[in-house]
This record gives structure tokens, C-alpha cells and sequence, in this order.
């Protein structure tokens, strides 16, 4: 049988990544995150002096030096790391800098080109649960599952900030929900695979639900589907 894809899509700190790992843990699937490539080229592009934090540069060196970026997805023994040129940047691909030069470089079709092909290239090998904004419309359109998170844009701001480990006080959960929206209006509005649901993706409003729920839910539409578990 070919490997199973479970693809989980939705705004940005939806709660995808989190989800995501843990289906897969209790699948024994391969998670794969594909923001991360997306934030591998931002901080290359910033690395390299081609990108300022601005978003000004030359966007167009970025493309040509795609191919040789050497950007890789290494499995792990806690899932997949994201190398670059042998580097691991780590968690400097949450910086806030190469957040915004993500969402930026990810509207560029050689960009989402090369994230792609790895991705797929992935899945090809093994059975994965796979998250980002285009999986289950573009990357995976014949995926085994397809789930789009949702949750209010004030429920994510403090997710994302508890993650970060700051207080979630009012000012900086205003803060933070004006740079989600943003960065959510950027990536729905492109024209190469802008984020929305794909028409046969279970939708899941997680604002009151808790993490396990949503993965219960999830796992209950994965059985519902014939996707068992690996290692049971
Ligand atoms: O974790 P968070 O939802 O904040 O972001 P992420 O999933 O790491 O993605 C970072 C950026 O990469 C997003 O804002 C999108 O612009 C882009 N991205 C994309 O265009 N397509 C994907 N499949 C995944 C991410």
C-alpha cells in the first residue's frame, strides 16, 4: 500500500504543528512540517544578506539560489530537522524577523517549488502527517485525511505567546493578534496556493477545545477512514 498523508492546514498558530506532532506520535507517522522549510529559506535569505528584516531586497537571488541552498529535511530521533547548507538554524527560525520574510518568500512560485518538492519527496517513503496552509489543496490533494484548524484570532495570539513564554496581558495579545492578522491576510490573498480549506477538509474550531481533544477528533476521523496505527 503507499504511505498514508494526513494533511492538517489552517491560519497561522491554529495550533497545526502542535496537532500534528501528536497525531502522528499516536499514528506512528512521520511529522512533517512544512513552515519550517518556508522559514529555512527566510533565514537563509536574511543569512545570506539578500533579504532585510524590512522585506526590501532582492527576493529574485533568493529564487536562483534555491538550488543550491542545500536545504534538507533530516529525520530525527524527535521527528525532522531542517538543515541548511549543513546548518541547523534551530530555533532562529521562530525569530519574528524570518516569520514575516517567510510569509514574504512564500508567495514565489520557485520558493514553493522546492518546499514542495522535498515535502513530497518525504512522503513518498513514509506515512506522514503533514501541516501548513497548502497541503491538503495543493501538496496533497488526494491526501488519506485533510483537517482545517481554526480558532479566534485572540485565542491564537495567546497560544502563540504562552509558547513563547511571555504573559498573555491584554496589550500584548492586541500586539500579537495584529501581527497574526497580517501575516494570515498575506497568505489568504496571494495568488499561488493562498490558504483555505480544501472542500473536503474536516474543519475544526479549536478556541474551546482542548489539544487532546482536537487530536481525539482527528483520530477518531482517521480511523473513520481506515488509517491505523503503525506500530500497534
Ligand atoms: O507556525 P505558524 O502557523 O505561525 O507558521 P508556519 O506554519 O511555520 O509558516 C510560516 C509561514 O510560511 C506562513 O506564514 C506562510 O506564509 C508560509 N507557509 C506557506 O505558505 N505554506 C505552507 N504550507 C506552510 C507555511
Amino acid at each position: 500500500m503507499s504511505p498514508r498523508i494526513v494533511a492538517i492546514d489552517g491560519p497561522a498558530a491554529s495550533g497545526k504543528s502542535t496537532t500534528a506532532r501528536r497525531v502522528a506520535d499516536a499514528l506512528g507517522f512521520e511529522h512533517l512540517n512544512s513552515g519550517l522549510l518556508y522559514r529555512a529559506v527566510a533565514w537563509a535569505a536574511r543569512e545570506g544578506g539578500w533579504l532585510q528584516d524590512s522585506g526590501d531586497g532582492r527576493t529574485d537571488a533568493v529564487d536562483r539560489a534555491l538550488p543550491d541552498l542545500g536545504l534538507e529535511l533530516v529525520p530525527g530521533a524527535d521527528g525532522y530537522v531542517v538543515r541548511v547548507d549543513g546548518r541547523e538554524p534551530g530555533s532562529a527560525l521562530r525569530d519574528p524577523a524570518v516569520t514575516r520574510l517567510a510569509s514574504l518568500l512564500s508567495a514565489r512560485a520557485p520558493v514553493r517549488r522546492r518546499v514542495n518538492e522535498l515535502v513530497r519527496e518525504e512522503a513518498r517513503r513514509r506515512d506522514v502527517v503533514c501541516d501548513g496552509r497548502d497541503i491538503g489543496t495543493v501538496v496533497f490533494p488526494h491526501a488519506d485525511l485533510k483537517v482545517f484548524l481554526y480558532a479566534d484570532e485572540e485565542e491564537r495570539a495567546r497560544r502563540r505567546l504562552l509558547e513563547r513564554g511571555e504573559a498573555p496581558a491584554l496589550e500584548a495579545v492586541a500586539a500579537e493578534a495584529g501581527r497574526l492578522r497580517e501575516r494570515d491576510a498575506a497568505d489568504a490573498s496571494r495568488s499561488l496556493a493562498p490558504l483555505h480549506p480544501a472542500d473536503d477538509a474536516v474543519r475544526l474550531d479549536t478556541t474551546e477545545l482542548s489539544p487532546g481533544a482536537v487530536v481525539d477528533r482527528i483520530l477518531r476521523e482517521a480511523r473513520s477512514r481506515g488509517i491505523r496505527p503503525r506500530h500497534v
